[in-house]
């Protein structure tokens, strides 16, 4: 039995609590204010859209010197709120840049949901949304220490960062690929404020499933960014229309799952909402994928993209819900492309379709690294993401490798023009071999400032290819490795090269500025194709 005083205290508890914390909208001065009635209340000024209040708990995390927002700000915007079907929407329709950002509320949920409508370049040239957090509150960035900038100081552009110990920082270190990156975040006592990308969140970004871009910087404040467009490595035009749905949750800790129901925008008024009963599937088989490497399905046109990873033992797939259109299909071992197709989806419906690897396997005398699109095995490969190529934990450039004894690791994932020479590869030929036409094929990820193979074996020169396109982007040095992915190839003529032990010289040509500013190129895989095997796996 509850006694009557008890039952008094809870009712009045009750009371309180429904007074002090009800799910809903206020104005207040010059903000609309928003309590989630789960703990996170935030504010949103009425005159640019800047959220300038985030309480969570009692705690305010949102940074003094600036607030957070999409870019640096909108600026002066109309910024409307309103109670729609048992939600809080807020509108910010920006005066003089071509977009329109939502916040909406959900009862008893501590999560600010988002989309950005987008319908032309805005300015500058890229489109993120960037919490700017009390660095006391929320000290830990995302992949730990990477960009964190404490005692350290900017030593190219204004974003790469040495510290005293010879490490390295940039904010490029905490990105991830796309494909994975469907919650990233920052973490404090009793809390994790997180940026939650579900269900089709990318369809209007670029780059595709291994594009990579910004997650967090942790300098004065916390930033935690989700960067839907930017210049950073880009191999596609931007794509204009709703990004999004995206959400910020904060938790008292854990990370959340990134299966977050938006379906209720669809009763929001979003413009450029497409929902699920408007969008279609394709589905079937992806097959002849070599065992041990991660199968992608990628499907683009200028409007939208997708993706998703196929069964690795059946090659079973299922698209994500796609808007109606026609799409370019491809299919990736690992990140290297081993066929293309096109695919009509149609609203309502499922298209059926399988796709097989339509990719040629000669016998090669020798291979180092495989082609998948990824520089990992080889050396280097294995910190490239997350710091500088001269940090003090990085191992030496160029380097000399031996068929046959040496592995994948003791061959660079980079050849620059001005720094750590060349790599070598000393191979012996039996007679038969010596004797027949072979080809040496070079497969790279990432080419700046014009980097591509140069390649000598004895008194042979390889063809220059000339500078491919150029990605306008610093990349190996802020940890970036996927741009067009460039495979050379050089018919190397029957009796140039010598029975026993040859030696191919693999540099960058290109010139670029200096040190690891040059003209580089980051390696996938290198193999002599001949006639006369052994016939290696890929
Ligand atoms: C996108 O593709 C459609 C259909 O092929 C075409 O009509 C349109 O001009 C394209 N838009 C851009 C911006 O390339
Ligand atoms: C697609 O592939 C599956 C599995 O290999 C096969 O059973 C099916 O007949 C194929 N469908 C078509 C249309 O080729």
């Amino acid at each position: 039995m509850i006694s009557p005083k008890l039952l008094g205290l809870i009712i009045g508890w009750c009371l309180w609590r429904t007074a002090e914390a009800a799910f809903g909208l206020t104005s207040k001065g010059n903000s609309f204010s928003i309590d989630t009635n789960a703990g996170l209340v935030f504010d949103v000024s009425k005159s640019t859209g800047d959220i300038t209040s985030l309480m969570y708990n009692g705690v305010q995390y949102q940074g003094t010197s600036k607030m957070t927002h999409l870019n640096s700000g909108l600026g002066t915007s109309k910024v409307t709120a309103e109670t729609i079907n048992g939600h809080v929407k807020i509108t910010i329709v920006a005066s003089s840049q071509p977009v329109t950002q939502y916040y909406i509320a959900k009862p008893n949920d501590a999560t600010i949901y988002m989309a950005t409508y987008l319908t032309g370049e805005i300015n500058p040239g890229e489109l993120r949304f960037l919490a700017r957090l009390r660095r006391s509150a929320v000290p830990n960035g995302w992949h730990g220490d990477v960009a964190n900038l404490d005692g350290c100081t900017a030593f190219e552009g204004k974003d790469t960062f040495k510290c005293p110990n010879g490490q390295t920082r940039c904010k490029m270190y905490t990105s991830d690929r796309f494909i994975e990156d469907q919650v990233h975040g920052v973490t404090g006592k009793n809390v994790g404020i997180w940026m939650i990308m579900p269900g089709v969140a990318y369809e209007t970004s670029s780059g595709g499933p291994f594009m990579r871009d910004i997650n967090s910087q942790s300098g004065d404040d916390q930033e935690l960014y989700w960067y839907m467009n930017s210049g950073h490595v880009r191999t596609e035009p931007w794509r204009f229309g709703l990004h999004g749905p995206y959400a910020m949750q904060f938790t008292t800790g854990a990370k959340p799952s990134p299966e977050l129901d938006t379906s209720f925008f669809s009763t929001l008024s979003i413009q450029g909402y497409v929902p699920a009963s408007k969008r279609g599937t394709a589905s079937g088989f992806a097959t002849g994928v070599v065992p041990n490497f991660q199968p992608v399905l990628h499907w683009y046109n200028n409007a939208s993209q997708y993706w998703t990873v196929p069964s690795s033992t059946t090659g079973s797939y299922t698209s994500p819900l796609m808007k109606p259109g026609t799409y370019t299909v491809k299919l990736y071992r690992g990140e290297f492309p081993i066929a293309t197709d096109t695919v009509t989806i149609t609203a309502g419906s499922n298209t059926v379709r399988n796709i097989t690897s339509a990719e040629p396997n000669p016998p090669v005398v020798w291979r180092i690294g495989a082609f998948d699109g990824q520089p990992f095995e080889l050396k280097n490969g294995d910190k490239i993401e997350r710091m500088h190529p001269e940090d003090v934990r990085m191992g030496t450039w160029g380097g000399s490798y031996t068929v046959g004894k040496s592995s994948a690791k003791e061959f660079p994932m980079a050849l620059f023009a001005k720094e750590g020479g060349a790599a070598t590869v000393t191979f012996d030929l039996t007679k038969e071999q010596a004797a027949a036409e072979t080809t040496l094929r070079v497969g790279t990820t990432l080419s700046f400032k014009g980097g591509r193979p140069a390649v000598k074996i004895g008194g042979w020169t390889g063809r220059d290819p000339g500078a491919p396109k150029l990605i306008d982007s610093r990349g190996v040095t802020r940890g970036a490795y996927r741009g067009y992915g460039e495979v050379y190839t050089w018919k190397i003529a029957a009796g140039t090269m010598k029975e026993g032990s040859n030696t191919l010289t693999i540099s960058s040509a290109g010139s670029g500025d200096a040190r690891f500013l040059s003209a580089n190129w980051i390696v996938d895989a290198v193999e002599l194709q001949g006639p006369i095997g052994p016939h290696s796996p890929k």
